[in-house]
């Protein structure tokens, strides 16, 4: 357990949000690369932290933040250390609430910040000592912060795919069912966002869909495409709230693979900016991949949506398991180029938990298995089913 969250406060403080500070001070020991450290965050309150200052510092009065380093001495450093362990961080919540009010920030980024300033004393910063150590440990602080907000607190959100709708419609060649009557009822159960796959063939999704979609949708419409001439003027004109560039062949059944973004550099770039120049942000659909990762910053994407169809597709509990550390070191990867960070393909009802614990991961995009599980138990269950794992993921960690 590499931080280890106490509350001894005696006033309110959830269980969420002692679960989520836990989480950022993980990621905060991630980021500083000492994930094999451990370190205890403890939360007071005024009281308890005035008797520590007053016994360690001989200051009495509170404070917001006490960092105790684990048994070092001046000049070593935490390299030498036998033990794993950084040491403890004091913080009152007490202060921190006033202090969040008079600097009018919110409470969680008053105690965020609080757990980066007392991680940083841990791992040898202080301001005390001088005017450089104290801008260094403030451009430390500033930089650790914009990166790890980033990262997501809260759940992740479920963006449904209703492609599989238009499939059925189209295999008649008449109106029913309509792709657009199902974004609604999937935004009604609690979707957060609607995907569709505007097709070259259009074999399911057509302009129409679109159309009406960018009219109807409350939530947030990801449009899917290949980078081809007529479907990027075409998803120019609809605005969508995000595209998701994808590979296409016509004979494939669904999206194979993710996209080869280094061969492709010149034309994905090129996409990215006439995109770029209407504010509508661009995902690479791409494999778990550290060089596609490299190459789609280098392209300007905002997003990248990490392909979970090899893991889903995983026969052996051994192969899913690789697959999955090859997703979250992706997701980590992404977030530390500064990338966002959605992921999806071939997601269901028994493999989607593990995926939607990921902290870096934003957004899960699924379609079939909700579309196909909708023909049973109807598609505002399934929706909700869905949401019920996805936000289930989170609270389990
Ligand atoms: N993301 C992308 C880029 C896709 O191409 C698809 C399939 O249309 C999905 C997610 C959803 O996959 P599934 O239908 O298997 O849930």
């Amino acid at each position: 357990m590499p931080v280890n969250l106490t509350v001894q406060y005696d006033g309110q403080f959830s269980d969420l949000a002692a679960k989520q500070l836990g989480k950022f001070a993980t990621s905060l020991l991630q980021e500083l690369g000492k994930s094999e450290y451990s370190v205890s965050v403890v939360l007071v309150g005024d009281q308890r932290i005035q008797e520590l200052n007053n016994q360690y510092r001989h200051k009495n009065k509170p404070t917001n933040v006490l960092s105790f380093p684990f048994d070092i001495n001046e000049e070593m450093d935490i390299s030498q250390l036998q033990v794993k362990e950084l040491g403890d961080i004091i913080i009152s919540v007490d202060t921190a609430l006033r202090e969040a009010l008079e600097y009018n920030q919110p409470f969680k980024d008053r105690m965020n910040w609080l757990v980066v300033h007392g991680m940083l004393h841990l791992v040898g910063y202080d301001h005390e000592t001088s005017e450089q150590d104290a801008i260094e440990m403030f451009e430390k602080e500033k930089q650790l912060l914009a990166k790890l907000k980033n990262r997501r607190t809260r759940m992740a959100n479920l963006a449904i795919n209703v492609d599989h709708v238009a499939t059925i419609r189209e295999a008649r060649g008449i109106m029913e069912p309509d792709p657009v009557t199902a974004a609604g009822i999937c935004e009604l159960a609690g979707a957060s966002g609607i995907v569709v796959h505007l097709r070259e063939d259009r074999r399911h999704i057509q302009d129409r869909d679109i159309y009406l979609l960018r009219e109807t949708i409350k939530t947030k419409l990801n449009l899917e495409m290949g980078a081809n001439k007529e479907i990027i003027d075409i998803a120019l004109d609809v605005q969508p709230d995000m595209v998701t560039l994808v590979p296409e062949k016509r004979k494939e059944l669904t999206t194979e693979g993710g996209l080869d973004v280094l061969s492709q550099m010149k034309k994905l770039t090129k996409t990215i900016k006439r995109f770029d120049k209407e504010n509508i942000p661009v995902s690479l659909f791409i494999d778990p991949d550290i060089n596609q990762l490299k190459a789609a910053h280098e392209a300007g994407a905002t997003f990248v949506e990490l392909h979970t169809g090899r893991y889903s597709d995983a026969l052996s509990e051994d192969l899913q398991a690789s697959e999955f550390a090859l997703i979250g070191e992706a997701a980590e990867e992404a977030v530390n180029l500064g990338l966002r960070v959605n992921a999806g393909h071939g997601l269901n009802y028994h493999n989607t938990a593990a995926i939607a614990s990921l902290d870096s991961i934003e957004e899960l995009s699924i379609g079939h298995a909700i579309i196909a599980h909708a023909v049973f138990v109807g598609l505002e269950r399934a929706v909700k089913e869905m949401l019920a794992i996805v936000n289930r993921a989170e609270l389990a960690i």
